[in-house]
């Protein structure tokens, strides 16, 4: 699908319920099939990435309701609350087929922990873009744990076939900050024999240390090092998933670009570990207020209001702050794009394995838009001016779509994207919505 998108004359005005968290919908699905019971999810993210997720736990044996929609005029499809039927730690099967992970590497991730402390056999596989993704960061810890797993292009790659069972704790040193690697490892630690130490060499988000613990499991963390030991059957739990703040950053960005624009997001969860990109914009100079802070599932959850922000200065991020705003560089390049000056964006190399090469995708897709972008190994340098439309290229990934179709918005001309129904995978509404809200 091409989307074709002009310059938008008026301002964004109106209020956006972003859709779910797409990381809490994937661990509450994954946490709820190894508890002992049934568990309620509430507003689970329906996208191509959370699918995957369901149908791999459905391949595992794990029972769950239906996944009912519900049509929520101006704010699109919402799922209807679902039991998912926890068999407990040792509830899962062997699955008869292959498990296809589609885009998600979340899905792939996860799943390779939690099948290595399970005593049966699995093949993981997802698309062309998952199988480019480097699972070594798994697979090297898991068979350290006594997992036998063996994968693609010299263990590196999907597929990947886990054996499972039998393995012990260990004091690990991951080498990347990454949320996924992480929670694998914590999954795995639940089934080990013994302590499972991890440090992390950044703070990466923490849902899966949170929403384990709140089910009883001995799970804990100081500082970068977290700890687990296996412990009891894990609690149900009723949780309802807050509004995704990677999907609200693409509306952020348009209402501080679009002239007199002001925006309401709401019920958008705020985690601090997710939301670096509010502390960079705000550094910016962006017009952002936070409203009605609240603790909903033990996530903290709140209302944004931004506005159009003329004065946008460059600035450069780094080190720490990257893996809080992961997700968020190409909306964050598509800001500095429209800031004054020089802004840079470095230690980021994790952002070339990701759905796409996103330094790659956002520097060729800057240029085609008339901002002069240095591409770096580990990041970029951009040089704020003025966007113009252009052809674009989505590389298959759904937050380049939806940044570009940002950037598409404050261009002189017509912009074309490519490959635009990539953003099925995260936010299946994003276009309704972008034609939605100039109008309030
Ligand atoms: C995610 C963690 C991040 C992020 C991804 C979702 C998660 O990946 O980029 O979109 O839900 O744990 P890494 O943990 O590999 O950095």
């Amino acid at each position: 699908m091409r989307i074709e998108l002009e310059k938008i004359k008026t301002p964004l005005k109106g209020t956006i319920q972003p859709p779910p968290d797409k990381s809490i919908s994937h661990r509450a699905a994954i946490f709820a099939a190894i508890a002992k019971g049934d568990s309620l999810i509430r507003n689970y993210l329906i996208a191509g990435d959370t699918l995957s997720t369901l149908s791999a736990l459905k391949s595992l044996g794990v029972q769950m309701d239906e996944l009912r929609k519900k049509k929520i005029p101006n704010v699109g499809e919402r799922a209807e609350g679902f039991t998912i039927r926890g068999g407990g730690l040792s509830g899962l099967k062997e699955a008869f087929d292959v498990i296809d992970c589609g885009n998600s590497g979340t899905t792939a991730r996860l799943l390779s922990g939690l099948l290595a402390g399970n005593p049966f056999f699995s093949v993981l596989t997802g698309d062309d873009s998952l199988r480019s993704r480097p699972m070594a960061r798994v697979i090297t810890p898991l068979s350290k744990m006594g997992a036998d797993i063996k994968a693609r292009g010299g263990n590196k790659f999907l597929p990947m076939a886990v054996k499972g069972g039998d393995l012990t704790g260990m004091n690990y040193e991951m080498p990347v900050a990454s949320a996924q690697v992480k929670s694998a490892l914590i999954l795995a630690g639940l089934y080990a024999e013994g302590k499972t130490v991890l440090k992390e060499p950044g703070y990466s988000r923490d849902h899966t240390e949170r929403m384990l613990a709140a089910q009883g499991a001995k799970v804990w963390a100081e500082g970068d090092t977290i700890s687990v030991e296996p412990g009891d059957e894990l609690a149900p739990f009723e949780l309802i998933v807050p509004g995704d703040f990677s999907s609200a950053a693409f509306f952020i960005v348009a209402a501080l670009l679009v002239p007199g624009s002001e925006v309401l997001i709401k019920g958008v969860g705020l985690n601090e570990r997710r939301t670096g990109l509010l502390n960079v914009l705000h550094r910016m100079g962006a017009d952002i207020q936070i409203e009605n802070k609240q603790e909903v599932s033990g996530e903290l959850v709140g209302d944004l209001v931004a506005r159009y922000s003329g004065g946008l200065k460059g600035t450069s991020v780094r080190g720490g702050e990257i893996p809080l705003l992961i997700d968020e560089v190409p909306i964050l390049a598509v800001a500095m794009s429209a800031a004054s000056g020089e802004s840079s964006i470095r230690g980021a190399e994790e952002l070339r394995v990701k759905e796409s090469d996103r330094i790659k995708a956002v520097s060729e897709n800057l240029r085609t838009m008339g901002i002069e972008t240095e591409e770096h190994k580990d990041g970029l340098t951009i040089n704020g001016g003025r966007l113009r439309g252009g052809i674009v290229r989505s590389f298959g990934d759904h937050r380049i779509a939806m940044a570009f179709a940002v950037a598409a918005l404050r261009a002189e001309g017509k912009t074309v994207i490519d490959e635009a129904q990539a953003v099925n995978i995260s936010y299946p509404e994003f276009f309704e919505e972008l034609r939605r809200i100039p109008a309030g």
